[in-house]
């Protein structure tokens, strides 16, 4: 009789050689109608900076999902995050959020941060993880046909 144990996901750093795998999923996870996704160029510039954390998960040689942060002193803010459509609702999402919390909280932040669309699945992936809506910033994103959306800018004291 055999068995096939589920593989084990992984969160662990990233840094300037994961691009690849970042595009990846970002290109596979946002919907190019919103105007949310994040350019490689966009990427290779911010990963270098002061304060900047990009982490990966990883099921086995897959790359699941990445988030990518950025902390001044007691502040951070969540830039992106985003799960591959084939691990998409199997907790990987959750898992990332929860790390990224727990990361900052032993740097030293005390204020958590980030906006997403008005209107973004991901709204209900950040308030059951305690996040708020503390503002909306009207037609803060721009989709590929030029339609404006709103940014709801969502918070977590910790
Ligand atoms: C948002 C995202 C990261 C969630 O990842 P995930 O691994 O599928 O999330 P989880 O499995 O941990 O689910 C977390 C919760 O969010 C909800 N959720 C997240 N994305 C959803 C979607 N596209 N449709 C419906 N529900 C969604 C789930 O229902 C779940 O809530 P529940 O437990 O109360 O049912 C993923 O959908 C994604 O990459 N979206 C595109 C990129 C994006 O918009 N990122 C956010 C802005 S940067």
């Amino acid at each position: 009789m055999s068995s096939t144990a589920p593989v084990p996901l992984v969160v662990e750093r990233g840094g300037g050689d994961s691009l690849d795998d970042v595009m990846d999923v970002m290109t596979a996870a946002f919907d190019r109608r919103f105007g949310e996704a994040w350019t490689r160029a966009q990427c290779a510039g911010i990963l270098p900076m002061a304060g900047v954390t990009l982490m990966l998960a990883r099921r086995g040689d897959e790359i699941a999902g990445f988030s990518l942060a950025r902390r001044i002193l007691d502040e951070a803010e969540l830039l992106l995050i985003a799960v591959h459509p084939d691990h998409a609702g199997t907790g990987t999402g959750t898992q990332l959020l929860k790390r990224f919390i727990a990361d900052q909280q032993m740097a030293g932040a005390h204020n958590l941060h980030l906006e997403v669309r008005d209107g973004n699945p991901a709204v209900r992936l950040y308030r059951n993880t305690g996040f708020d809506i503390i503002g909306r910033r009207s037609n803060y994103y721009r989709g590929t046909d030029g339609e404006r959306f709103d940014a709801l800018t969502m918070a977590l004291r910790i």
